[in-house]
């Protein structure tokens, strides 16, 4: 019982003798241990990127959303619903929460690798190689000026890399470049810091270790229909 009411996004809180219906975004699971990803990873980085950034993430948008229309959308929906009218607080948090859950499902321990099948065909059809796939999307990622993300997306049926600052993602309006993120890895310093310190590079030439391609496989052929 307890679970389904979770489950609908909904809890009902009682505050000052009366009902008042409060738009809850939940934070799943974490798919695997925090310290699953070492050495790539670190644990503690783990623990802290999903246990307290993500975390206030959906506790400021939950706060944030509160008797406005995004208390009601799934958390796609918002994501896909932001402007350069909605509210900084709701952009930010909703983003974040977007990208973060949408971090954790596209890593998993024990994997890297290469692609294969029609995503391999795609990224060296569009790239010329998946090493040439790599530094291309190395490259946006150590290029975005301070805190944001880079993604290979699905835009028209092909495959795009690009980047976006803060929390923003290619599913918002308000993006550079819009498409369906397959792929995407943070590159803000909370991401990597403690490990790594400043050398984003050598962060995100561990990323390739622990990318799970046959979830971002199965996302490439959702978004290619
Ligand atoms: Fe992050």
């Amino acid at each position: 019982m307890t679970t389904n009411f979770l489950r609908n996004a909904l809890v009902v809180v009682l505050t000052a003798g009366s009902l008042q219906a409060i738009a809850q975004f939940t934070q799943a699971p974490l798919p695997y241990a925090p310290e699953a990803l070492e050495p790539s990873i670190d644990k503690t980085t783990m623990e802290i990127h999903y246990g307290r950034h993500h975390k206030a993430y959906i506790t400021n948008l939950n706060t944030a959303v509160v008797g406005k229309p995004e208390e009601k959308l799934s958390i796609d929906a918002l994501v896909k619903g932001i402007t350069k009218e909605t509210a900084p607080a709701i952009r930010n948090n909703g983003g974040g929460h977007w990208n973060h859950t949408f971090f954790w499902n596209i890593m998993a321990p024990s994997k890297g690798g290469m692609p294969s099948g029609e995503l391999a065909a795609a990224i060296t059809k569009e790239f010329g190689s998946f090493d040439e796939f790599k530094n291309k999307f190395k490259a946006a990622a150590t290029s975005r000026f301070g805190s944001g993300w880079a993604w290979l997306i699905v835009k028209d049926k092909k495959l795009v890399i690009t980047s976006t600052p803060n929390q923003d993602n290619p599913l918002m309006p308000v993006a550079d470049v819009q498409g369906v993120p397959i792929l995407g890895v943070d590159v803000w310093e909370h991401a990597y810091y403690l490990k790594y310190q400043n050398k984003r590079p050598d962060y995100l030439d561990a990323f390739w270790n622990v990318v799970n391609w046959d979830k971002v496989a199965e996302l490439y052929a959702a978004a290619s229909k």
